[in-house]
């Protein structure tokens, strides 16, 4: 195979864990990131100034560094179009098309299409307007219900109102002052389910599948899932309770009918398909999909596989997916997310120097992976909501989630918080 110039697109953990499995392959010539983060520095030219949803000087880039391969990292650009921008010219794309990303763009689309497609997914009803929205909350007395916002916002769409003011005050915060901008002109009110929390992630290629393992997420902000709904504060992989008749609980009822109905109703879908579920006492539900790698997911879950990923990416632009061995190491990981003090809310504490970083990294069973950090005079500070990714790894859950945590109480700046329940 010729050596390739690769650009990973985005700057948090997810595209740092992609840079450094990108970074061990033979057939890697060149990595470039945009925009990059103080740990993606030491694998990949970075490129802070550009936005990853500037397309124009993406492509100058391309030329400019003869780049063969975009992997796109968050959901923004695949949203925006980024695999059709490029569909005429000689660099791939690794991401679906913008109506592909429909899936995750608009979260009222995806809840048709899995009822449309008997994937079991909890009961819910759509608004196009606060009236209707109001209205419905007056004619109902189910608590707690679940509040999102159709458009992307960041992980931070989702309210769960446990009665009628927290419900009417999160839809005037959507529909009326606009929080999320356009994002949450259209809502869904949704059933409360209570089960486990599972990320299955696939690589598709015209039907052809690659199945990662599966992982927990762990979304509230705080310990016993307490607090607000983060983009995600820790990871197992696999969760502690997986068994197999699960798993094939999850294949069967979710995500094999997924991809054989999007194909059925003329979506040519590849790239990532991220299903989030919960597993329930009626079996399993889908709660929504995502067009990309799950972030924290990918950081438990890339440094457990073996296999080469630009070899998976060459197979996935040849057509060939279901020609490439994967495979895994047999251990379990834990990814604890380490946060910004404020995080998940929008004014937060950042600019200070993160101490024991080093020493942390050293650990053996340990990898640490940036998201909001900045080199500043030589110092690495924080620069985000979420800091850096603290993956530990052993032969059982217990082991990966001990060592996670010896790893995190080396490190400190002030504000930072973490949960302590990751296992
Ligand atoms: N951790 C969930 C996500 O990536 O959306």
């Amino acid at each position: 195979m010729r050596k390739k110039n690769i650009l990973v697109l985005g700057g948090g953990g997810r595209e740092h864990v992609l840079c450094w499995k990108l970074a061990q392959s033979e057939h890697l010539n060149k990595l470039h990131c945009i925009p990059g983060n103080a740990g993606i520095e030491k694998f990949a030219i970075t490129s802070p100034h550009i936005s990853i949803t500037d397309f124009d000087s993406i492509k100058k880039y391309t030329e400019k560094h003869e780049i063969h391969y975009i992997v796109v990292g968050p959901e923004q650009p695949l949203v925006l179009g980024i695999k059709d921008f490029f569909e005429d010219s000689p660099v791939q794309v690794f991401g679906p098309d913008k109506d592909g990303a429909q899936l995750e763009g608009s979260k009222i689309f995806t809840k048709n299409f899995f009822s449309k497609n008997n994937i079991p997914t909890p009961a819910y009803h759509t608004f196009f307007t606060m009236d209707d929205a109001l209205y419905h909350i007056r004619t109902t007395s189910l608590y707690p219900m679940v509040i999102k916002a159709d458009g992307l916002a960041a992980g931070k769409g989702v309210f769960i109102a446990h009665n009628e003011e927290d419900a009417v005050s999160s839809i005037k915060e959507m529909m009326e002052l606009k929080k999320f901008k356009e994002a949450g002109e259209k809502i869904i009110i949704e059933e409360f389910i209570e089960g486990n929390e599972l990320s299955y992630q696939l690589i598709v290629k015209n039907g052809k599948v690659i199945e990662l393992k599966p992982s927990q997420d762990f979304k509230k902000a705080y310990d016993n899932d307490k607090g607000p709904n983060t983009g995600g504060m820790g990871n197992m992989c696999p969760p502690s309770w997986m068994n197999p008749d699960i798993l094939q609980m999850v294949k069967e009822n979710i995500a094999y009918r997924l991809v054989d109905n999007l194909s059925l109703a003329g979506i040519q879908f590849n790239g990532v398909l991220f299903i989030g579920l919960m597993l329930t006492q009626q079996g399993p539900k889908a709660l929504e999909i995502n067009v990309r790698f799950g972030d924290p997911e990918i950081q438990s879950v890339f440094p457990l596989m073996r296999t080469d990923f630009i070899e998976i990416l060459e197979a996935y632009f040849e057509n060939q997916l279901d020609e490439i061995p994967i495979i895994w190491e047999n251990k379990c990981s834990c990814c604890v997310v380490v946060a910004s003090k404020g995080y998940p809310g929008s004014c937060m504490d950042l600019g200070h120097e993160i101490i024991g970083l080093d020493m942390a990294g050293k650990m053996k069973d340990v990898m640490i992976f940036h998201a909001g950090t900045k080199k500043v005079d030589g110092k690495i500070i924080n620069s985000g909501g979420r800091v850096l990714n603290v993956v530990g790894f052993g032969k059982t859950s217990e082991e990966a989630s001990k060592k996670a945590y010896e790893a995190v109480e080396k490190i400190s700046f002030p504000g930072m918080h973490y949960r302590k329940d990751i296992k």
